[in-house]
C-alpha cells in the first residue's frame, strides 16, 4: 500500500527532564513513549525526522536536590543523567542525541542566543526588590521560596507556580513566605534583571494559537491543537501577560554573558528549550550534518517542530519559547505542542517525596525482557486528553487479556498450524472468498486509521487499532476453522493459512513502533525485513515459498504474584 499522507519532515523534542531523580512511569506515559512511537513511525515512513532529548542540569531542582543530599550540583546531574539515560535505552526511547545542559556547547549555545536578544534590545533591564536569605546570603527566586498561595491557599506554593492550583506566581504574591534553603523568613533587597516583555506579544501569539497564523500566513491548523493546550495558552494570554525575569541571582546555571554581571546566570527556562538546539548541534557535529537544517527558517523549509511535553510545561514551550523563537528571528516555531494530562498511580498522585512511584530504572532491572509489555500498557492508559491511572491489576488484565490472549494466541496459533501443516513453509494461495476479501479490505482500512491516528497525536487510539488487526485475525481463523477443513478441502487450507500469516506480517510492521522488540522477534519468525511502514505491494509481505520459523511465545502470561509483590513493595517504600 502506499501511504498517501503528505512526507513532511520532522524536528521532534521531548521534555528535557531535570537531572534532580530517576524516571518515573507517569513522565513515560505522557511524554516519551508517544513521542518514541511518533518517530519510529515517522522513521519507517523514510521521512527526515530528528528525535531530540537530554537532561536539563540547572535551575533550583538540581541545587536543592544537591543540598538535601549533602553533594554537589555537578554529582547530582552526573548521576542522574546516566540513570536517566540508561533507563531510557532499556525502554527502546529512539532517541537520536541525548545531550546535557551542563556541556559546554550547550553554555556557549545559550549564551549567544541571550547576547543576541540583550543587544537587539528585546529585554528589558529593570531593578526590583526580592526576597534575601541573609544565612545563605542569596536572593530567592522560583523553588528556593515557598509560602500560601493567594489563590488557592495552598500552603507550600512555589515563588513561581503554586502546584496545587497551578497558578502562575511570583515570590511577592506568596502569603506568608519563607526561604527553602532556610526556612527563615527572607528580608527585601535590591537587586537587577532582564525581563522579556511577554506583554508585548500578546496579539501575534493570540492569532498564532488561535488561528494558527503568524504573519499573516497560515503556519498550521488550529484543531490539530489539543483542546487543553490552547484552552491553557488562550487563558494566560487573555489574563494579561506580566514581564518575566529571564536571569536569576545564583551561581549553578549558565553565566549571563554581560560582563559586569557576575553571579548572575540565566533563568533555567530559557536556558532548558535551548537545550534542544543544543543537542541537535551535538547530533549534527557527531554526524557531519548541518544543524540549521533542523531549525532555522531558511534551511528548515517547511519542517515541522514538534514538542511533546506534560501539561505543566505548555506556557513554557507554547509562549515563552516562541517569543524568544520569534524574537531572535529566523528559526521555526512550533508546529504542535502535544501536551499529555498527568498520570495518577494506583489511586494517588505519583509522588518523588513520598516515594510513590515506579521508577523506570528499576523496573527495567526487574523485568529486562517486559519492556515492551510496559510500553503496551502505558499506550494503553496514555494521558493523552484527561488525567489516567496505572495500577498493576491494569497491567496485569492488559498484558494478559490483549497481549497474550489476543496478538500472541492468533500468531502463535498461525505459526503452530503452518509448521504442522506445511512444515515451516508458507503456502501458496488459490481463488480468494468473499471473506478473504473482507479481511484484505479491512486491513487496508486499519491501516489507514492507524496511520492518520498517529500523524494526528493519537497514539493511543492507533495502538488499539493495531490490536484490532489481531483481533480480525483471530475472528478470520474461528470461522474459517481450518483444523476443520484441512481434512476435507485441504487446498483451501493453504490459502486460510496463506492470509493468516500475512495478518502476523501486518501485524509485525504496524505494531513496530508500539513494540519495537516483539515486533522485531516476530519478523524474525516470519522471515521477514520490513523496516518500512507498508510500502511494499501487500501480495508480497510472505510469498509461497517462504521459510517461516517455529514458534515462539512473543508474550507470557502475569501472575497474580508478581502484582501482589509490586503492589506490597510501593507501600513498603513509600515514605
Ligand atoms: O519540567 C521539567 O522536567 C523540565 N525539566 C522540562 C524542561 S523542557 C525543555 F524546555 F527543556
Ligand atoms: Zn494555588
Amino acid at each position: 500500500m502506499k501511504n498517501n499522507q503528505s512526507k513532511s519532515e520532522y524536528t521532534v523534542t521531548a521534555a528535557l527532564p531535570y537531572a534532580n531523580g530517576p524516571i518515573h512511569l507517569g513522565h513515560v506515559s505522557g511524554v516519551y513513549l508517544p513521542a518514541d512511537i511518533f518517530v519510529r513511525y515517522l522513521r519507517m515512513q523514510q521521512r527526515d525526522v530528528l528525535f531530540l532529548c537530554g537532561s536539563d542540569e540547572h535551575g533550583a531542582a538540581i541545587t536543592l536536590r544537591a543540598k538535601k543530599e549533602g553533594v554537589s550540583p555537578k554529582q547530582i546531574v552526573d548521576k542522574y543523567h546516566h540513570v536517566i539515560k540508561n533507563s531510557f535505552n532499556e525502554l527502546g526511547i529512539s532517541f537520536d542525541v541525548f545531550h546535557r545542559t551542563s556541556e559546554q556547547l550547550h553554555h556557549d549555545t545559550a549564551q549567544e542566543f541571550f547576547k543576541k536578544l540583550w543587544e537587539d534590545e528585546k529585554f528589558v533591564e529593570k531593578k526590583s526588590e526580592q526576597y534575601f536569605d541573609q544565612k545563605n546570603q542569596q536572593f530567592l527566586a522560583d523553588r528556593y521560596i515557598t509560602g500560601t498561595c493567594p489563590k488557592c491557599q495552598y500552603n507550600e506554593a512555589y515563588g513561581d507556580q503554586c502546584e496545587s492550583c497551578g497558578a502562575d506566581l511570583s515570590p511577592m504574591d506568596l502569603i506568608s513566605p519563607k526561604s527553602t534553603l532556610s526556612g527563615e523568613v527572607p528580608i527585601i533587597k535590591e537587586t537587577k534583571h532582564w525581563y522579556l516583555p511577554m506583554n508585548r506579544h500578546e496579539d501575534w501569539l493570540k492569532k498564532w494559537v488561535k488561528d494558527g497564523v503568524l504573519d499573516g500566513k497560515s503556519v498550521h491548523d488550529p484543531k490539530e491543537w489539543r483542546n487543553q493546550v490552547v484552552g491553557q495558552c488562550l487563558s494566560w494570554i487573555d489574563g494579561g501577560l506580566k514581564p518575566r525575569a529571564m536571569t536569576r541571582d545564583l551561581d549553578w546555571g549558565v553565566k549571563v554573558p554581560i560582563k559586569g554581571n557576575e553571579g548572575k546566570v540565566l533563568y533555567v527556562w530559557l536556558d532548558a528549550p535551548i537545550g534542544y538546539i543544543s543537542a541537535t548541534k551535538q547530533w549534527a557535529i557527531e554526524n557531519k550534518k548541518d544543524w540549521k537544517k533542523y531549525w532555522c527558517k531558511e534551511e528548515a523549509g517547511d519542517r515541522k517542530l514538534v514538542h511533546f511535553i506534560g501539561k505543566d510545561n505548555i506556557v513554557f514551550h507554547a509562549i515563552i519559547f516562541p517569543i524568544l523563537l520569534k524574537d531572535h528571528g529566523g528559526f521555526i516555531l512550533p508546529h504542535n505542542v502535544p501536551s499529555s494530562e498527568f498520570l495518577n498511580l494506583e489511586g494517588r498522585k505519583f509522588s518523588t517525596s513520598k516515594n510513590w512511584a515506579v521508577w523506570l530504572h528499576e523496573y527495567m532491572e526487574r523485568y529486562p525482557d517486559k519492556g515492551d509489555e510496559l510500553r503496551y500498557v502505558l499506550t494503553s492508559i496514555a494521558p493523552e486528553s484527561k488525567d489516567a491511572e496505572f495500577t498493576w491489576k491494569e497491567y496485569q488484565a492488559r498484558i494478559n487479556n490483549e497481549l497474550v490472549a489476543i496478538f500472541g494466541n492468533f500468531v502463535n496459533r498461525t505459526i503452530v498450524l503452518v509448521n504442522k501443516y506445511y512444515d515451516g513453509v508458507a503456502p501458496y494461495r488459490s481463488a480468494l472468498t468473499e471473506k478473504d476479501l473482507d479481511l484484505l479490505k479491512l486491513l487496508e482500512e486499519s491501516k489507514l486509521k492507524i496511520a492518520s491516528n498517529i500523524e494526528a497525536y493519537k497514539i493511543r487510539e492507533a495502538q488499539s487499532e493495531v490490536m484490532n488487526i489481531a483481533r480480525l485475525g483471530n475472528k478470520y481463523l474461528a470461522e474459517q476453522e481450518p483444523w476443520k477443513q484441512i481434512k476435507v478441502d485441504p487446498k483451501r487450507v493453504e490459502t486460510i493459512m496463506s492470509l493468516s500469516l500475512h495478518v502476523c506480517a501486518v501485524l509485525s510492521i504496524a505494531f513496530h513502533p508500539f513494540l519495537p522488540k516483539k515486533a522485531y522477534q516476530l519478523q524474525e519468525i516470519l522471515g521477514i525485513n520490513e523496516d518500512f511502514w507498508f510500502t511494499q505491494d501487500a501480495e508480497t509481505l510472505i510469498p509461497g515459498g517462504q521459510a517461516i520459523k517455529k514458534p515462539e511465545m512473543l508474550f507470557q502470561k502475569i501472575e497474580d504474584e508478581l502484582i501482589d509483590k509490586e503492589i506490597e513493595r510501593l507501600h513498603v517504600s513509600e515514605k
